[in-house]
């Protein structure tokens, strides 16, 4: 809301500013005194409301700093300067002369209402209004501030300077007599012109911006100073240079026998969703989602991923486990992704346990969503008994059915109501998992439930929870357990509410009755759930390194096209910095989201603990999660050790934002990857 505030207040200066500038800047050629007195009025009138809207912008700064600085620091030091200094300008040298003009009209007040002390700081409010917008919009601008802000500031001031010199030549002129007015063809002819002109400029330079954007065909995504030789394109033979590692080297154990061997075949298939709507998907072993990967925590498991698409490749990610790097799956950074016809074998051991799960990492944002994911489930080496063990991905699905306007929401295949046993007294477990784009909501209605881990990260001392729905982020698996009570529960989606009356899990002793979902406003606070525990850091550590990164969206051209981009810090992928750490490190992150949307940060290979949410920390149990939902209006601080060397993605795990930029790396000095990315390459992460 503070943001749309903002944003209005920034596009109204503009226009009002606009306006007066231009009115301003005429050529006074009011002869009779009421004409005269009208128009300095009409002036004043705009610089009044002109005012008002400054007043405004300052307000909506203000508020917007009192959630965090982070959301500000960029309009203290461009957008803000840069038109209320000009204003106060106005105020000052312009409404004096104004007023004297409206009370006294004469030719002197009306000379001295156009001199340029009078018009000058109208126009340079109109171009401060201007950078306002345009920094909010188009080129946003983060820490560092001192560069950009001299050059904007030393442009305006020399726009002001020529604004200066141009108005002293048209006053002196104005003073020494009328002017002589052009014949009507002559004037029509020189606007058309100046049109014309300013409509090739436009393209010209609309063109210029695309072009420019366009991204590059084959890229390497070493971080930029560790060089491999992998100029050629990247062969898993290429070796790193003296003194550094190649994530070719990061892999899990080799020769060991594994423990546990899974295979998993990427084909298309078409598969029918419990309503029988039918979807072409994009399925492993023939299902969707795939087969559930179920391992033991320190079991080496090997899997084997077969492409048997038809003119894709593929490359498969486990998210939530921090395997090493080769084995993560990202194509392009840690691995070639797998043609069609091709296989590539992962081998890790993890030392973990929960709920994670897999997904292909190649267009992410179509495989994805098309079913290449599943369940990769860590059983503990003492697993807690459930009676029932449910895995429920909340998806969203494309389907051939000419009559859905958009995807389909559905928990795994059931895009309906669907029915399932459990006895009274029995313990059930719901591993739910959020693979889908948008931010969901559930609630739970006929039992209090506890939240017993996140991200698979199992919660300390976690207590009932009713009347509280939990919201989940993109890529986000919440574990919730409860026994169940001798009446029926109901698991529902609540976001989108109306459309979910009939979707959802309603678990009972035979399957049937029938329960009225609640719709509780409260959403789960995992920052105050649970009890504390040690944690190996928190906020009051000596962190190596802090980065504080702010998300927004932009408009203009990313790729060739003019779009809404998602941006970290003003930059889209390929320009983000790597945010470079050495093993060791001890690491914290501010993520502030000033955009229209969430964003889950999901960073590879490491997990996050919380250290606080909205500058409130953690007072429940600890947080430990490998993806962040930062929603909007929102701030996190999180921190991680940095114990897993090689190139890691840190990505929004909206697949669209990815594609649109919201893409960024972690990189470990001295580590470098031969493989690149772009159209050619056949790697494609987002
Ligand atoms: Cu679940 Cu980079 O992804
Ligand atoms: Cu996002």
């Amino acid at each position: 809301m503070l943001l749309n505030a903002d944003m209005q207040a920034a596009a109204l200066n503009v226009l009002v500013w606009g306006v007066a500038a231009v009115c301003a800047g005429r050529r006074p050629v009011e002869r009779t005194a009421r004409r005269g007195r009208a128009r300095a009025v009409t002036l004043l009138t705009l610089l009044g409301l002109g005012t008002l809207l400054v007043l405004g912008r300052i307000t909506t700064v203000v508020l917007m700093g009192r959630e965090s600085l982070l959301f500000v620091i960029d309009r203290l030091a461009v957008a803000l300067p840069s038109l209320v200094l000009p204003a106060l300008a106005a105020l000052v040298c312009t409404v004096p002369r104004l007023l004297a003009w409206a009370r006294r009209p004469s030719l002197e007040t009306r000379t001295a209402a156009f001199s340029p002390t009078a018009v000058v700081p109208v126009q340079v409010t109109a171009v401060g209004a201007f950078v306002g917008l345009w920094t909010a919009l188009v080129t946003i601008l983060a820490p560092p501030l001192l560069g950009p802000a001299l050059l904007i500031h030393s442009a305006v001031v020399l726009l002001a300077a020529l604004a200066w010199f141009w108005q002293t030549r048209r006053w002196l002129a104005a003073r020494s007599g009328p002017r002589t007015r052009r014949s009507v063809p002559v004037r029509a002819l020189r606007a058309v012109a100046a049109v014309a002109a300013v409509a090739v400029a436009g393209t010209g330079l609309a063109n210029l911006a695309a072009a420019s954007s366009r991204l590059p065909a084959s890229m390497s995504m070493a971080p930029p100073g560790a060089t491999a030789g992998g100029h050629h394109g990247g062969g898993e033979s290429v070796t790193a240079a003296v003194g550094t590692t190649s994530v070719t080297e990061l892999t899990g154990p080799r020769d060991e026998r594994p423990d546990r061997r899974f295979t998993l075949v990427a084909k298309e298939k078409t598969i029918r969703l419990a309503s029988g709507r039918t979807v072409r998907a994009w399925a492993f072993n023939g299902q969707v989602p795939g087969p559930d990967l179920r391992m033991r925590q320190g079991e080496l498991v090997e899997v084997t991923v077969r492409n048997e698409l038809r003119g894709a490749n593929v490359a498969v990610h486990w998210h939530g486990v921090d395997v090493p790097n080769a084995e993560d799956g990202v194509p392009g950074v840690t691995q070639n992704a797998v043609r069609p016809g091709g296989t590539h074998v992962y081998r890790f051991r993890p030392d973990e346990s929960g709920t994670h799960w897999y997904h292909s990492h190649q267009q992410t944002s179509v495989q994805q969503m098309r079913g290449l994911f599943g369940a990769l489930i860590i059983d503990p080496p003492k697993p807690r008994p459930a009676d029932h063990d449910w895995f429920l991905a909340m998806h969203s699905w494309d389907t051939e059915d000419t009559e859905d306007a958009d995807s389909v929401p559905a928990l795994g295949l059931a895009d309906r109501l669907e029915r399932r046993r459990a006895a009274p007294g029995s313990r059930v477990r719901l591993r739910l998992l959020n693979s889908d784009r948008l931010t969901h909501e559930f609630s739970l209605t006929g039992t209090s439930f506890r939240v017993t881990a996140l991200d698979g990260n199992a919660v300390h001392g976690p207590t009932p929870v009713s009347g509280q729905k939990l919201a989940l982020g993109a890529g986000a698996r919440y574990d919730v357990e409860f026994v169940m009570p001798d009446r029926p529960v109901r698991l529902t989606e609540v976001q989108d509410f109306v459309g979910a009356r009939d979707r959802g899990l309603l678990i009972s002793a035979d399957g049937r009755g029938e329960v009225t979902p609640d719709i509780p406003s409260r959403v789960f606070d995992p920052t105050t759930y649970g009890t504390p525990a040690p944690t190996p850091f928190g906020p009051e550590s000596r962190f190596s390194r802090t980065q504080s990164t702010v998300f927004d969206n932009e408009i203009g051209f990313y790729d060739g096209r003019f779009r809404i981009t998602w941006t970290v810090n003003g930059k889209a992928f390929p320009d983000i910095p790597h945010l470079t750490v050495r093993e060791g490190d001890l690491v914290r992150l501010r993520f502030a989201n000033r955009s229209h949307f969430d964003h889950p940060m999901h960073l590879h290979g490491h997990h996050v603990l919380v250290l606080s949410r909205n500058g409130r920390p953690v007072t429940g149990s600890p947080v430990w999660l490998d993806t962040v939902n930062v929603r909007v209006g929102e701030v996190w601080e999180v921190a991680f050790r940095a114990d897993n060397p090689g190139i890691w993605m840190d990505h929004c795990h909206i697949g669209d934002h990815a594609v649109l930029g919201m893409m960024t790396h972690l990189s470990y000095e001295n580590v470098t990857t031969p493989y690149r990315v772009g159209r050619e390459t056949g790697n494609r992460t987002e």
